[in-house]
């Protein structure tokens, strides 16, 4: 009997046609996971990056800002490893357009977000709401298949919860239907029920169950954002790959880490100039303006890594959170350089 060694983090994969160079990937992040955030993860060693959820009705009508922003895909995202859209919806004709679209783009896979606990997201019958109604969710996967070029075209995934209340398992038989019935690739599976959004611990002992009896690679997401649990649960669960969410959020280490680039936390001066890295590229897509006021809720994920005192870091990231825009930023982080640890 010859035993499989058990894959590694850095292991490449493959997700229907597509080869991934690695099973640390980012999870799909709305109002975030634009395509720099996306880059700066692949900068540092994600094997594939998903994007924000962008509505399936919102890019079969053309809207402008979807279409311009939300889907602007970086060609130096691709030298890392590919790219996944992730797209929103409950009807399947509308999403089928919005995969062929977003295929044709040049995506190299597309997610379809089941999900998402938002009210507002679930009363339209999307998100988390498919996993109440199977039959929806199977021909919307289906739909998206066929859009995204039918078997010989990128690949699509799912990205699904454990089921709707606490104890409720429904997630399990609809990831079965969707790769059985639907041709998805593989699924993304968030071991928690979306009643309880993002607390709690994830089932991970549900995920490695769907792990065994899945026919597809399961992608675990859900409580990862140490290092060395992230390593334990990728075992335990025998995952083909892990998704990062809240631990990569101002974190690209975490990815370095993963990957065996790196062992230590970054230091204060790598943070600043990370963070830096982030003001320009969101000045690249947004504008000055625009970007003064996106990049308000990226401050303190920065700021609570330059190992600073807890009060003077609350007051560092609520001045920067109050600035009108980037120059102010900019001129206050200059200022703080002298406060930085290292350079006592
Ligand atoms: C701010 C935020 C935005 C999110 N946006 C999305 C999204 O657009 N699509 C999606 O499928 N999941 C989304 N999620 C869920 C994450 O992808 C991830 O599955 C979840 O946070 C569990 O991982 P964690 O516990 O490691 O954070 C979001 C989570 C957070 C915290």
């Amino acid at each position: 009997m010859s035993a499989v060694a058990p894959a590694s983090l850095t292991d490449p994969w493959t997700l229907g046609s597509l080869r991934v160079p690695n099973r640390v990937l980012l999870a799909p992040l709305a109002g975030i996971g634009n395509w720099f955030v996306r880059l700066q993860a692949k900068r540092y060693g994600a094997g594939m990056a998903v994007s924000e959820m962008v509505s399936s009705h919102a890019i079969h009508h053309g809207n402008a800002k979807t279409c311009n922003e939300m889907l602007r895909i970086d060609p130096a995202e691709r030298e890392h490893g590919p790219v996944s859209i992730q797209l929103f919806g409950e009807d399947p004709a509308i999403m089928r357009s919005a995969a062929a679209h977003v295929a044709a783009l040049g995506a190299d896979a597309i997610d379809i977000n089941m999900g998402c606990p938002v009210p507002k997201v679930q009363k339209t019958g999307a998100g988390a709401a498919l996993l109440g109604d199977p039959d929806r969710a199977v021909a919307v996967a289906r739909a998206a298949v066929e859009g995204a070029g039918g078997l010989g075209g990128i690949p699509v995934t799912v990205k699904l919860r454990s089921g709707l209340r606490a104890g409720d398992e429904s997630g399990f038989a609809v990831a079965h239907r969707l790769v059985e019935e639907a041709g998805v690739a593989a699924i993304a599976f968030h071991p928690r029920s979306a009643a309880v959004h993002h607390k709690g611990t994830p089932d991970y002992a549900l995920a490695a169950r769907l792990v065994a009896s899945l026919p597809a690679p399961v992608i675990l997401t859900g409580g990862l954002a140490d290092a060395a649990h992230v390593r334990t649960v990728f075992v335990e669960t025998g995952a083909s790959a892990v998704m990062l969410a809240r631990g990569a959020l101002g974190n690209p280490w975490l990815f370095a880490e993963l990957v065996g680039a790196r062992e230590r936390p970054p230091s204060p001066d790598e943070v600043m100039r990370e963070l830096d890295w982030t003001i320009d590229r969101a000045v690249e897509h947004l504008g000055e303006e625009r970007a003064g006021r996106y990049l308000r809720k990226f401050y303190p994920w920065y700021v609570a890594r330059l190992q600073l005192e807890a009060p003077l870091a609350r007051r560092l990231a609520e001045s920067l959170q109050s600035t009108a825009g980037v120059g102010a930023a900019r001129e206050i982080l200059g200022h703080s350089q002298e406060l930085l640890p290292a350079s006592r």
